[in-house]
C-alpha cells in the first residue's frame, strides 16, 4: 500500500535526507535541502499503485539498422567531443555556466544539422521565439529549416515533437525549465527536472530521435544542477572557459559511445563560435619568449596534443607567510614541487611569494606538467628565460626523480610541427627517437634540472648570448 510521505532533497547532489538539515552530508553544500513530496514519479517512486505489467518482444544483439547510428554535424570540433557525432537513440547533457555559450554552439550545430537535410527540432525554454530568432540571424541560421518552439511544460513538448515526421535530433534548452504535471514539486528541483529528462530520454528510445539536453551549472542551492541527472543520459559533455578569455572548450566527462578524455576547442567572436583546429597555437599566441618564468609544457588531451604557457612569477615576500597563488593548475600540486626543490636541490623559496600561471585560462589537469611547472619557477628565481625553442614535459616524484609519461612521440612531433627544436624529458622516454640531430636532453632529475638551468644564468653572465 502506497503511503505519502514527505523527503528531503539536496539540490545539489540529489542525496536524500530523512529530516531537514542545513548542510548536506551527500556533497557538504549548504541550504540546499528542500523539502519534496516522494509520490511524485522519477525520483520520487511510483505515483500510483502500479498496474500489472506487459510484456515486450525480446530480440537479439545483433539486427538490421537502416539508417546510419550516428549524425554528424560538419562541425568538427564538436563531432569529436561527441565521439564522431549524436548517436540515434541517445541522450546527450550539454552542462556549463550561465553565459559560457551553450544555446549558441547548438543553435549552430541545429543550422549544421538543417543544412545537411535533417529534421531538427529546437524547444527553447528561456528565451522566447523572437529572442531565438534574432540569435538565429546573427550566428547566420536563420535560413535553415530549424523548427523552433519556445515551451516548458514536458507533455506539451512531447506532443510537439511527436506530431508528424520524427525528427533526427531534438534540442531542449534548458532541463531547469522542464516541468511536468505529474509532480507536484516547483519547477526547477530535483524532482521536476529528473521527471522531464526521464520522459525525454524515454522518448528518444523509444523513436529512435537523438536528444541534446542543456542544463546549467547553478550557484545557488534551490535549483538542480545537472549532476542530479548525469547518472540517466548515455554522454555527459562540459562546455567551459573563462568569461575573461574569448576560448571555450567542450569536455566529454562520460560517453556511453566514445573516448571520455576528449576535447573540442572553440572561440567565441560576433559571429558565434568558431572552431579552434589547433590550440596550441592560440595557446601559445600572445608568447613573450624573452621574459624569465615561462615554459611552455607539451601536454595531452585525449589523443590531442596540446602546447600552452605556464608562467612563474617568485618575488621576495613582505609578509609573515608568504603567498601562493595559482592559476589553471593544482595548488597542493604547486606545493609538493616547491618542497621537492627545496628538499633536493637546495631551492629555499620559504621566503618568497609564488604566483604560477596557465597562459590563456587554459587548466592543466596533467602530472607531466610538473617538469614544465619546476623549470619556470627556477627561471623566474634565477631571473634566466628559457630557451625560446625548447618544451617540457615530465612527472615529478617526491624523492626529487623525473618519471616517464605517456605518449612522448606525439607530444614531440606536435612540438616540431610549431617549430620548437628542444626539448627536456624524462629519462628511459619510451618512443624518444634515437639519433645524431634530435636535440633531446634526457632530464634525470630535478637537480640535474635545477643545475642546467642555473648553469645557463651563468654562462649568460659572461657573454650576453644565449647557446
Ligand atoms: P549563450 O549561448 O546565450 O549562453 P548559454 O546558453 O550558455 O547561457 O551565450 C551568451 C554569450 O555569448 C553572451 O555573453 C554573448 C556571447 N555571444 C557572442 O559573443 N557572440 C555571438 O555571436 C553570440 C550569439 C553570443
Ligand atoms: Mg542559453
Amino acid at each position: 500500500m502506497a503511503k505519502t510521505r514527505t523527503q528531503f532533497v539536496c539540490q545539489n547532489c540529489g542525496t536524500v535526507h530523512n529530516r531537514w538539515a542545513g548542510k548536506c552530508d551527500g556533497c557538504g553544500e549548504w541550504n540546499t535541502i528542500i523539502e519534496d513530496d516522494q509520490m511524485g514519479g522519477i525520483g520520487g517512486g511510483p505515483g500510483k499503485v502500479p498496474k500489472k505489467g506487459r510484456a515486450v518482444a525480446l530480440t537479439t544483439l545483433s539486427g538490421e539498422t537502416e539508417e546510419a547510428p550516428r549524425i554528424f554535424t560538419g562541425i568538427s570540433e564538436l563531432d569529436r567531443a561527441t565521439g564522431g557525432g549524436f548517436v540515434r537513440g541517445s541522450a546527450v547533457l550539454i552542462g556549463g555556466d550561465p553565459g559560457i555559450g551553450k544555446s549558441t554552439l547548438l543553435m549552430q550545430a541545429a543550422a549544421a544539422l538543417s543544412r545537411r537535410g535533417h529534421r531538427i527540432i529546437y524547444v527553447s525554454g528561456e528565451e522566447a521565439v523572437a529572442q531565438v530568432r534574432l540569435r538565429a540571424q546573427r550566428l547566420d541560421a536563420a535560413n535553415t529549416e530549424v523548427l523552433l518552439a519556445a515551451e516548458t511544460n514536458v507533455e506539451d513538448i512531447l506532443a510537439t515533437i511527436s506530431e508528424g515526421k520524427r525528427p533526427d535530433l531534438v534540442i531542449i534548452d534548458s532541463i531547469q525549465t522542464l516541468w511536468s504535471d505529474t509532480a507536484d514539486s516547483a519547477p526547477g528541483t530535483v524532482t521536476q527536472v529528473r521527471t522531464g529528462v526521464q520522459a525525454m530520454i524515454r522518448y528518444a528510445k523509444q523513436t529512435g530521435a537523438a536528444m541534446v539536453l542543456v542544463g546549467h551549472v547553478t550557484k545557488e542551492g534551490q535549483i538542480a544542477g545537472p549532476r542530479v541527472v548525469e547518472h540517466m543520459v548515455d554522454a555527459v559533455l562540459y562546455f567551459e572557459g573563462d568569461r575573461g578569455h574569448h576560448y571555450r572548450i567542450l569536455r566529454t566527462v562520460k560517453n556511453r559511445f566514445g573516448p571520455t578524455d576528449e576535447i573540442g576547442v572553440f572561440e567565441m567572436s560576433d559571429k558565434g563560435l568558431r572552431e579552434v583546429s589547433n590550440p596550441s597555437e592560440l595557446f601559445l599566441g600572445e608568447r613573450n619568449a624573452k621574459s624569465p618564468g615561462a615554459a611552455v609544457f607539451a601536454g595531452m588531451e585525449g589523443t590531442r596534443p596540446v602546447l600552452v604557457e605556464v608562467q612563474a612569477l617568485v618575488a621576495q615576500t613582505s609578509l609573515g607567510t608568504p603567498r601562493r597563488a595559482v592559476v589553471g593548475w593544482d595548488s597542493s600540486r604547486l606545493s609538493m614541487i616547491l618542497a621537492v626543490l627545496e628538499a633536493h636541490c637546495g631551492v629555499k623559496l620559504g621566503q618568497h611569494d609564488v604566483y604560477l600561471n596557465v597562459a590563456g585560462g587554459y587548466r592543466i589537469s596533467e602530472p607531466a606538467a610538473d617538469l614544465a611547472v619546476a623549470s619556470a619557477l627556477v627561471s623566474s628565481l634565477a631571473g634566466v628565460a628559457l630557451p625560446a625553442d625548447c618544451v617540457y614535459f615530465g612527472e615529478i616524484s617526491l624523492s626529487g626523480a623525473v618519471r616517464p609519461v605517456s605518449q612522448t612521440g606525439q607530444r614531440l612531433k606536435e612540438a616540431e610541427k610549431l617549430g620548437f627544436a628542444r626539448a627536456m624529458l624524462p629519462v628511459s622516454s619510451a618512443e624518444v627517437p634515437k639519433g645524431g640531430n634530435s636535440r633531446w636532453t634526457e632530464i634525470e632529475d630535478l637537480p640535474d634540472l635545477v643545475s642546467r638551468i642555473a648553469g645557463s644564468a651563468r654562462k649568460l653572465g659572461k657573454s650576453s648570448e644565449d647557446d
